[in-house]
């Protein structure tokens, strides 16, 4: 009896520690899985929900572009619209007047007679055109920066297409078109080419 009881007494002081190993190993993975990264505390209620739950904290932040459509983007504004070459409304192929020698003094003179109406003298611009967007005639001195261009060959056309074809304004009712003067043959080939010219002197 004496040695069975402290057989007993033995086994029970060896495995009291084990239990308790036991105990706290079993909570510790209940609450931390298999993960090293215990970060939620211990003994913390962990809530396992298979459905994904609705509460506006778990919901992703709504995305930044949704709000700003990314056409209104300073970036995108510039590559699309805002380095455009300005064209006719009346569409049309550059005329034959791109490829003859134009003489300015000619052009000076023939601006004089046919364009300053609208455009102004020397084109600068001014003349009031009611019912348009602009509300003025376009100034042709300096003319619109978008027109230019250091190859005066591509200068050359870009004038050209409103000379030959013509353009109506933006605007409910333009008071003053550009006429199509090689359309209509108002003036030579030969005339468009000398008036171009004038109108690149004025923007050298
Ligand atoms: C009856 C008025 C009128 C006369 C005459 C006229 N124009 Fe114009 N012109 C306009 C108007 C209005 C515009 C603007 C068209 C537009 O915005 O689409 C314009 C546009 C232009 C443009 C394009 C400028 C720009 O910034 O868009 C050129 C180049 C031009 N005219 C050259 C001439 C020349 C050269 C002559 C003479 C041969 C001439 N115009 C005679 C009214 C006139």
């Amino acid at each position: 009896m004496k040695r069975d009881f402290k057989f007993w007494m033995i086994l029970l002081a060896f495995s009291l520690p084990v239990c308790a190993a036991l105990f706290i190993g079993t909570i510790y993975f209940s609450n931390c899985g298999l993960n090293a990264d215990c970060s939620r505390g211990f003994l913390a209620p962990v809530i396992h929900t298979p459905i994904p739950t609705l509460f506006p904290a778990t919901l992703p932040a709504p995305a930044l572009s949704v709000l700003i459509p990314p056409t209104l983007t300073p970036a995108a504004t510039d590559a699309s619209s805002g380095d455009e070459v300005p064209e006719p409304s009346i569409p049309g192929l550059p005329g034959a007047a791109i490829n003859l020698k134009g003489d300015a003094t000619s052009g000076a003179a023939l601006f004089k007679t046919n364009c300053a109406t609208c455009h102004g003298q020397q084109g600068i611009g001014g003349v009031p055109n009611p019912g348009s967007s602009d509300g003025t005639v376009p100034s042709l001195n300096p003319i619109d920066p978008l027109l230019k261009n250091p190859d005066p060959k591509v200068f050359a056309s870009n004038i050209d297409l409103f000379i030959q074809h013509g353009s109506v304004p933006e605007g409910p009712s333009p008071f003053r078109t550009m006429p199509g003067w090689g359309d209509t043959n108002e003036i030579t080939q030969q005339q468009i080419a000398d008036v171009i010219a004038y109108v690149i002197s004025l923007n050298k």
